[in-house]
């Protein structure tokens, strides 16, 4: 089992072959309303798209087993479990002897000489759904304190999108199968997937995600700092390899004078330009926080690749079968969206808590 958070806890179990993914939220409020069809809708989102997603098929059925009664939280643990249907490891049994490049295979095998492969296992992109629940979960929390959160794909392999987006193409990204913002980009991107799938090979890209409504002030300080919480859960996510905040790497460059966002004075105080993105000693400085993570490709590919025999210790080839997404990124957008979600309600509730000394209690 895995844990996030210190007021509002997730906890995420299961293996990609297991009977079950499942979930333990708690924190959340007791009386809130829970929309299960946004749920639903959240769960769409990270499933594979016709033709660039992987082929295995999972129904993504949720099973709430406590914390929410006649479609409101009760105050108790929201536990859940979704059912794995599609679940033959076959496949996987090569990779016990010959480990996968880029997975998590070698390192888990040295670490736990009883681990045997079987999917994923833990590891798996496949537990994410699980995220999913929690987070669309958060989501509703969150948006009732007028904070939302929208993600969406600011690159594929080559093809990127280098204009400045808003919250709205955020949010419009969801109704194209790559998360890009239009469609031309879409297209662009589609094909970017396609040709690497047709040379049995894989592609990463870019999420770039966009949170409206934090207070100026909302976070904390040091290690509760509001950037270091949505990176290390960000960077919870299989396949993510780097995350920025605002211009990231490119404030590296820059001479203080262009990188500071000058303030201004508009009814309140607010910021001329946002190279920030929107977290100043990890507090919200009232501008969007923005940031980008860079996903990597997905390492399973049908490409033959070096690799060791563990049993003979020689150098062998590998050549992968099995289902697999050629690209990580479209699915990965509303894991973003979850993750960052959970982190803020959690950041909400130790805020409230606080400031209640009988809450707290
Ligand atoms: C939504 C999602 C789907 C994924 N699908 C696959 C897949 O089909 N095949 C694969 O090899 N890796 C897939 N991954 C990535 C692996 O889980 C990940 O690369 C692996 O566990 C190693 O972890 P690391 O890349 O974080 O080091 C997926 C990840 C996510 C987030």
């Amino acid at each position: 089992m895995y844990r996030l958070g210190d007021s509002v806890i997730y906890i995420l179990y299961g293996e990609s072959h297991g009977e079950f993914i499942g979930g333990v939220l708690e924190g959340i409020p007791k009386g809130m309303e829970i929309d299960i069809g946004k749920i639903s809708e959240d769960l769409a989102l990270r499933k594979p798209s016709a033709g660039i997603g992987t082929p295995r098929k999972e129904p993504d059925e949720v099973e709430f087993l406590s914390g929410i009664w006649d479609g409101k939280t009760t105050g108790e643990k929201i536990h859940y479990r979704i059912r794995n249907e599609n679940t033959d490891s076959s496949k996987y049994d090569i990779f016990n002897k010959t480990p996968r490049p880029g997975h998590a295979d070698l390192p888990a095998l040295v670490k736990n000489p009883d681990h045997r492969i079987k999917g994923g296992n833990q590891f798996s992109g496949r537990l994410t759904v699980s995220i999913v629940v929690a987070g669309s979960i958060a989501r509703q929390f969150i948006s009732e304190q007028g904070i939302n959160v929208a993600a969406f794909t600011r690159s594929i392999g080559g093809i990127r999108d280098t204009n400045d987006r808003t919250f709205e193409d955020a949010t419009g990204s969801k109704q194209y199968k790559t998360r890009a913002v239009s469609a031309d980009l879409d297209t662009a991107m589609t094909l970017e997937i396609l040709n690497a799938a047709a040379d049995e090979d894989s592609v990463g890209g870019v999420i770039e995600c966009i949170t409206t409504g934090l207070p100026i002030g909302f976070g904390g300080t040091w290690f509760e700092s509001l950037d270091s919480e949505i990176a290390r859960a960000v960077f919870s996510i299989p396949a993510c390899k780097a995350i920025e905040f605002g211009k990231g790497f490119d404030l590296a460059g820059m001479r203080g004078s262009e990188s500071n966002d000058p303030y201004c004075y508009d009814g309140g105080v607010k910021l001329r330009t946002n190279n920030m993105g929107g977290i100043l000693g990890g507090m919200s400085d009232g501008a969007p926080v923005i940031f980008r993570a860079a996903f990597k490709p997905t390492p399973s590919i049908g490409k033959e690749q070096d690799t060791v025999d563990l049993e003979t210790m020689q150098d062998a080839k590998l050549k992968i079968e099995g289902r697999h997404d050629p690209c990580i990124v479209p699915r990965a957008v509303v894991v973003v969206e979850s993750v960052v979600c959970l982190v803020i309600a959690d950041q909400i509730m130790r805020e409230y808590l606080l400031a209640d000394p009988v809450q707290s209690k």
